[in-house]
């Protein structure tokens, strides 16, 4: 494993993915000091849960805006702007060039990194075809990969079985950022690739999202503290 500039704490990003404003602030309540970084997505931003982002920044944590956003150059760097003007630490944008270069653009001047999705992880070739791709999902991920390095994107999203063979592709300069991150004996859900922290982080995933273990543990204090030294054991 390469050595890190990435505090163990840091690496485990919380997904919020809660229906609204209220039960998002009571779980950040609940989980106190033992989580710095959260994931804020469609579900919350949409329910009025943006002005959490400068709320928590303000707080001293970091946030990551998972809004995948994938528009006109111009409608892009506009909204990165916006992102970074809020404190955001990561955003996501979709892995198309044009999106990429105007979204690592518009962040310059700010702390906000940007991370490229490369393929959605609920497609398969199939789908890639049926979307008039004539490229397979592994050739489309790992060539979307080199152009978001040549475009000085900040990371990747990627499933954790991705992250050792784009390492290689990228080098360590670019986090990979992994959901489907599941503790031994949690539940799967809808998740079909999953690993657990201390496999994942083993096999070079930077930082971990986790979502519904947390959200749905009668006690996502002890679940997230449990994750953190799996971590920290992975890394020892
Ligand atoms: O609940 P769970 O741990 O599966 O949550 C994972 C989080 O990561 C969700 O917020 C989901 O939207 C997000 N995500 C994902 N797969 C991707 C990109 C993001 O599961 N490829």
């Amino acid at each position: 494993m390469q050595p890190s500039d990435i505090a163990p704490r840091d690496r485990l990003i919380v997904a919020l993915d809660l229906p609204s404003v209220t039960k998002a602030e009571a779980m950040i309540a609940r989980l106190g000091d033992s989580v710095t970084f959260y994931k804020i997505g469609y579900q919350l931003a949409f329910a009025g849960g943006l002005p959490l982002v400068r709320q928590l920044a303000g707080a001293g944590k970091k946030v990551f805006v998972d809004l995948k956003l994938h528009d006109i150059g111009n409608t892009v760097a506009r909204g990165v702007e916006s992102v970074a003007a809020l404190g955001a630490t990561f955003l996501t944008v979709h892995a198309y060039p044009q999106t990429m270069k105007a979204a690592v653009e518009a962040r310059a001047g700010s702390d906000l990194k940007i991370l490229a999705v490369t393929v959605l992880t609920s497609y398969d070739d199939g789908d890639l075809h049926a979307a008039g791709y004539r490229l397979g999902v592994s050739d489309l991920v790992e060539a979307r990969a080199q152009q978001a390095q040549v475009l000085g994107v900040d990371g990747l999203v990627c499933s954790p079985e991705e992250a050792a063979a784009l390492h290689k592709v990228v080098g360590h300069q670019m986090k990979l950022v992994t959901p489907g991150i599941r503790p031994a004996g949690s539940a799967a859900g809808d998740q079909k690739r999953i690993m657990t922290p201390a496999r994942a982080i083993s096999a070079g995933a930077d930082y971990l999202v986790v979502g519904r273990p947390v959200m749905e543990a009668a006690d996502p204090k002890a679940v997230a503290e449990a994750i953190l030294a799996e971590i920290v054991q992975a890394l020892a």
